[in-house]
């Protein structure tokens, strides 16, 4: 797809299905996530894919977090938060990791995961695959941060879920960039 009718028409699909991308599909989407601007070249980044199996031990993980939290929930609502990891063969867990760096901020760190978090949605959009980028209270649980391994410099910037779009893809709302965008001085 060409590289601007892919931006303008990016938009998040969030019922996905198998297939997920192909193994040459996936190796495309993490080479776009590593072309991410990044203050210093400091790569403050890594992904970690969870697909097949792996998915349902995400799931156990958000439940024993949030039980951590709320041990009071009920077996449906454990059922609705384990279901949360299978709504696409693919997740890719966007990791900050943080350098020490005299002129980068963590900010900035953050900012560039971020981008690379965008490129994942941009290249999963252009090969014709659906894409979501998700946080919810399971990206900041310190139970799920240790679960994935995660060290005290990193943080879950996003779980990107990617697969095939299911149903009709959506219409996507007309936005005025005379509405965002200003001349300075005005
Ligand atoms: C950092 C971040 C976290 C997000 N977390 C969620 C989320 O947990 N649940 C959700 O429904 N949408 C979440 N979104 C929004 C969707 O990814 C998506 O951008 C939104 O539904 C708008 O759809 P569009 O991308 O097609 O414009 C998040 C977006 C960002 C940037």
């Amino acid at each position: 797809m060409n590289a601007i009718k892919a931006l303008l028409g990016r938009n998040s699909a969030p019922g996905l299905e198998a297939p997920g991308p192909d193994a040459e599909q996936l190796d495309t989407i993490c080479r776009a996530a590593l072309r991410a601007a990044d203050h210093a070249r400091l790569r403050p980044w890594r992904f970690l894919l969870v697909r097949g199996e792996s998915r349902r031990k995400l799931g156990e993980l958000f439940v024993a977090a949030a039980l951590e939290s709320a041990p009071e929930m009920t077996a449906a609502e454990k059922d609705r938060l384990r279901g949360k990891t299978l709504r696409a063969p693919l997740i890719i867990v966007v990791i900050a990791s943080h350098r020490e760096h005299p002129r980068v901020p963590g900010i900035e760190q953050d900012l560039s995961a971020g981008a690379a978090a965008q490129n994942l949605l941009n290249a999963a959009h252009a090969l014709g695959l659906g894409a979501m980028w998700r946080t919810g209270s399971m990206a900041y649980h310190p139970r799920v941060k240790r679960g994935l391994g995660l060290g005290e410099a990193e943080k879950i910037i996003g779980f990107v879920y990617l697969g095939a779009v299911r149903g009709n893809p959506k219409t996507l709302r007309e936005e005025d960039p005379a509405d965002y965008f200003a001349e300075w001085p005005a």
